[in-house]
């Protein structure tokens, strides 16, 4: 595996995998590689020649009072985990990299209808940073196919609707969520969870798969499940932040006769705000 930390050698060497007439598969990460991340590096391996993963703890998606300082970094690591299973080539920028005007003087990419909804509304700006780095990523790397987890949904659908909405020439490939053995989705930022609260963090995905049984069993009264499921994640001794059940594709609150439900969830433990869904 070849590393990279300057766009400028990064486009030259994929420069020659076109020239040989290789397709290019992309897999942006933020690092902290656990193996939800390199199940997505797999699934690009089986769609393309060469993949293509990055590293970049994108301080433009993280709110002022976020964990941006605090989120781990462990290059070191996953460049080997990264390199045991045959991924071909890190871009690991610096900020200075990716932002060299600075932030502020960043041109920035919205996706208006669904960045302040769901986990929008609570990390105000956070979907204009991902969808704004996302941009930038799929001009350096200029990838055939780009790996987004389902895990992190509504990011997935933002990105889909954007590669639409500005013709971007790129394939949009969704791995399925990886998780714990007890239903927990993997996350690095999973490692912030208390030993004491870890045997209960499953909460979300259990009331989540309950809403989806309810719903599957023909509830239409989506209100009365998202407040029955809200209680039993307080129950649990957490706070809940939102539980929707929402149109797939529009993220819109589902209606009676929606046809591709998805229930979305997100809560506070006490060290990490947890996110996850079921797609019913
Ligand atoms: P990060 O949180 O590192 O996630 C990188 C990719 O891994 C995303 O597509 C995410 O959905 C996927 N992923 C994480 N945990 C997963 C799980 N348990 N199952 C399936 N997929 C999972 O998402 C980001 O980084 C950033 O916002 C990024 C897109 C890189 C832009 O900065």
């Amino acid at each position: 595996m070849q590393s990279f930390c300057h766009s400028s050698n990064l486009k030259s060497a994929l420069a020659q995998v076109r020239v040989e007439g290789k397709t290019v598969g992309f897999v942006p990460t933020m690092g902290n590689l656990h193996d939800a991340h390199l199940a997505l590096v797999q699934l690009a391996q089986t769609h393309c020649d060469v993949v293509v993963t990055s590293i970049f703890v994108n301080r433009l998606q993280f709110g002022l009072n976020e964990d941006w300082d605090k989120y781990p970094r462990t290059l070191q690591q996953d460049s080997e985990k990264l390199r045991s299973i045959g991924c071909d080539y890190l871009f690991c920028p610096e900020d200075q990299e990716m932002y060299p005007n600075g932030m502020d003087e960043q041109t920035r990419v919205i996706v208006p209808s669904m960045s302040d909804i769901l986990c929008g509304a609570s990390r105000p700006g956070h979907f204009e940073g991902v969808t704004t780095v996302v941009t930038k990523l799929f001009g350096l790397v200029q990838p055939d196919a780009a790996v987004f987890g389902t895990k992190d949904y509504q990011q997935l659908a933002i990105i889909t609707r954007m590669v639409e909405d500005l013709c971007m020439p790129v394939k949009i490939i969704r791995g399925d969520i990886v998780r714990e053995n007890d239903g927990l989705a993997m996350s690095s930022r999973n490692t912030f969870i208390t030993a004491e609260e870890r045997p209960r963090a499953n909460q979300l995905n259990r009331s989540l798969n309950w809403a989806a049984e309810q719903i599957r069993e023909g509830k239409r009264e989506y209100s009365e499940v998202e407040a029955t499921a809200k209680m039993q994640i307080e129950k649990a001794g957490f706070k809940p932040d939102y539980f929707v059940v929402c149109d797939g594709q529009s993220l819109a609150p589902a209606v009676h006769d929606t046809e591709n439900v998805v229930v979305l969830g997100a809560m506070y433990t006490q060290g990490a705000r947890l996110i996850d869904n079921v797609v019913v």
